[in-house]
C-alpha cells in the first residue's frame, strides 16, 4: 500500500473513494490530521494532508516525525510526496512538474530524526540517494503515460520558511547547485529513510524563485493560486497512473 502526502493545493484527494479516517497517536505526538484511507486508482491508498486539512500548519511547525511514523504504522510501503516549489533553474518555471533526485537541507531547529536521546545506540542512515530509485521511475513512467512533460531530476533545496527567500539566498542556492526551492521536503525524506519507507517527490513549480524571471522584483503570491490549481490537477493524473501501476507489496519497487 502506498501513501500520498499532499502539500499546498492538495489538501484533499477528491478521487479517493470508500474513505475512512484513522486518528493516529505516535510516540512523537499527533500527525497533521486524521489519516484518510480509501481507494484510488483501484488500489488501497493512504492520504495525509501535510499542512492539515484546513491548511493551517506552517512548514516549520509540521510534525514530520508523527506523520511518517503514522504511515509506517499503517503498513505503508512507499510514500509519494507532492510539494509545491519555486523554480531556481530557469527551465523549471511555473507550471512544470519535476521529480527531483537530490536534496540540500537548509532547514534548522526541526525535529529531524527518530534516533535521538541518550538511551539508545547512535544510528546513521545512508542518504546518498535521498529518493527511492524505484518510486522515482514509477512517477516518471506514470507522467509519460499521462502525456505530462516532467523533468527527471533536480536538486531540491529545502528552506526553513515560512517566509519566502531573498534574492541573495536564491543566488546562493543556485551556486550550491539547487534547482528547486521548497519548505517541506526535509526532514520528511530523511525520516522516511530512517524507517525504511520508499519515498519520492512529485514537485509542482508554482513560481520563479525570488529574484528570478517573473519574480525578479517580488513574488506575487496572489498569482500563484491559479497555476497551483491547474498544475496540481495534472499532478493528480500522474499520481493516479503511478498508483495503478505500483508494484504490490514485496514486489520490485
Ligand atoms: N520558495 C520556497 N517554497 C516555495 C516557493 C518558493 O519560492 N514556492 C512554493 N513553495
Amino acid at each position: 500500500m502506498y501513501a500520498i502526502i499532499g502539500g499546498s493545493g492538495l489538501a484533499k484527494l477528491s478521487a479517493l473513494s470508500n474513505v475512512r479516517r484513522q486518528v493516529m497517536r505516535t510516540p512523537f505526538g499527533e500527525p497533521s490530521g486524521a489519516i484518510t484511507i480509501g481507494t484510488f486508482a483501484g488500489r488501497d491508498v493512504v492520504f495525509l494532508a501535510r499542512h492539515g486539512y484546513g491548511h493551517t500548519i506552517a512548514p516549520h511547525e509540521i510534525n514530520y516525525r508523527a506523520n511518517i511514523w503514522s504511515l509506517k504504522e499503517l503498513g505503508v510501503q512507499g510514500v509519494i510526496a507532492v510539494a509545491t516549489v519555486g523554480g531556481v533553474r530557469a527551465e523549471y518555471g511555473p507550471g512544470t512538474l519535476v521529480v527531483p533526485d537530490q536534496i540540500i537541507d537548509y532547514t534548522h531547529s526541526r525535529k529531524s530524526t527518530f534516533f535521538s536521546g541518550t538511551d539508545a545506540a547512535v544510528v546513521h542512515v545512508d542518504f546518498t540517494q535521498p529518493y527511492s530509485v524505484g518510486l522515482r521511475a514509477l512517477l516518471l513512467s506514470a507522467a509519460a503515460r499521462c502525456g505530462e512533460p516532467v523533468f527527471d531530476g533536480g536538486v531540491y533545496a529545502c528552506t526553513q520558511g515560512p517566509r519566502l527567500e531573498t534574492a541573495a539566498e536564491i543566488e546562493r542556492i543556485a551556486r550550491d547547485g539547487g534547482d528547486l526551492v521548497g519548505m517541506t521536503g526535509m526532514p520528511e525524506a530523511a525520516l522516511a529513510r530512517e524507517v525504511d519507507l520508499e519515498y519520492a517527490a512529485l514537485c509542482v513549480t508554482v513560481n520563479h524563485a525570488a529574484g528570478r524571471g517573473s519574480s525578479a522584483q517580488r513574488i506575487e503570491l496572489k498569482e500563484l493560486d491559479e497555476v497551483m490549481q491547474t498544475t496540481v490537477k495534472r499532478a493528480v493524473c500522474v499520481l493516479d497512473s503511478a498508483v495503478s501501476h505500483a508494484p504490490a507489496a514485496g514486489g520490485a519497487p
